[in-house]
């Protein structure tokens, strides 16, 4: 019954697949807001091969069958910070393993030798996974991106006397004016966004909002109004999600929210939510989805606080001299 650990290989791919898909399966079958993307061999398998080929990892196998995998690879991201990253895809234990396995996984994968260093670790772990999400905060992880989803079946928006509608074709300006108040507010203090890792796309940055927003039906762009006033808006788009486990079917996204400060807290984000969300159901999604930086004091507020919940969360563990002892 003892625990072998050691290091994976590419004959492991197959089986890693296997154990990831058993896991998603289940994951889906309990909560439709995760696609599905990731159930077949077809989907994983190439995801796990491709990392592996310039990345190492790492199995636990109990009685002669694979319990558990992890693999990382070095990739450029965080503004250009070299970072060992191991997606969502890249680890899982099977169903019922001791609570401590992602922990040891991941502890005999920091040991493989030869393994270029870099000075931050990422993993993306599916909400759902608590005992591999532990693991990680024990070893020093922390919270730094929450991709979340909610449901839109039945829903009925509140009453407001918040005047929300479309911008016009000539107060787009306007709109893009408080969208850089948004990149701004993303680039500073506390929240400082980190420039996007190129290969995931993820992170974007500041949009520009065009005509196609106010004519593409898999656009939507709201703004809230005090007078002549423009005081916020929130935008959404359908579009191919990511991280790769969000990615189809195509969901509507909310891209962008911000609200002149002067104008928080009295309800002019739920107006505005509330017609984002009116919109998602009249085009026909049950699901709306939302990603944004736990280091963002209002933004995690405000999603959390409607009902977005949490579906992946990415984590980071810097490593850095000055921490030692
Ligand atoms: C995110 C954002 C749009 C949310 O708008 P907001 O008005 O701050 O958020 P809320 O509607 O949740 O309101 C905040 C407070 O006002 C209260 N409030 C909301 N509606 C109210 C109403 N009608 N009457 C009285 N109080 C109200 C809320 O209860 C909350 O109070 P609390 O923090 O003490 O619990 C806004 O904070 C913002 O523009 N932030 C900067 C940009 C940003 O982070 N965008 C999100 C990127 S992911």
């Amino acid at each position: 019954m003892s625990m072998i650990f050691r290091e994976m290989l590419k004959a492991d791919t197959s089986d890693a697949t296997s154990l990831f898909v058993e896991r998603y399966k289940d994951r889906r079958s309990k909560n439709p807001l995760h696609p599905p993307t990731l159930i077949s061999d077809d989907a994983v398998l190439p995801l796990i091969s491709e990392w592996l080929s310039t990345g190492h990892g790492v199995v636990a196998e109990q009685d002669g069958e694979m319990v558990g995998y992890l693999l990382g690879r070095q990739t450029t991201g965080m503004g250009g910070l070299d970072m060992s990253f191991t997606p969502e895809w890249a680890h899982a234990t099977k169903a019922g393993s001791a609570g401590d396995l992602t922990g040891n996984l991941y502890t005999r994968w920091c040991r493989i030798g030869g393994r270029p260093e870099s000075s931050l670790h990422m993993t993306i772990v599916f909400a759902d996974e608590k005992s591999a999400h532990d693991c990680f905060v024990q070893k020093g992880f922390g919270h730094h991106l929450i991709d979340g989803g909610r449901v839109v079946d039945g829903f009925k928006p509140g009453t407001s006397a918040v005047q929300v509608s479309q911008p016009t074709a000539t107060e787009l300006d306007r709109v893009n004016a408080l969208d850089a108040k948004l990149t701004d507010h993303l680039d500073q203090a506390p929240v400082y966004r980190p420039a996007s890792p190129a290969s995931f796309g993820r992170f974007s940055g500041g949009h520009t909002y065009d005509l196609s927003w106010i004519t593409e039906p898999t656009k939507s762009i709201w703004v809230s109004r005090e007078g002549d006033a423009i005081t916020g808006f929130m935008s959404a788009e359908y579009g191919p999600q990511r991280p790769s486990s969000l990615k189809y079917p195509s969901l509507p996204q909310i891209e962008g929210a911000f609200l002149d400060p002067s104008f928080r807290g009295s309800g002019s984000a739920n107006a505005l939510l509330d017609a984002v969300l009116g919109w998602v159901v009249e085009t026909g999604s049950p699901y709306c989805t939302v990603d944004f930086e736990t280091s963002n004091p209002e933004g995690s507020t405000f999603w959390l606080r409607n009902d977005f919940q949490p579906l992946l969360i990415t984590m980071t563990r810097r490593l850095d001299a000055r921490y030692g002892a």
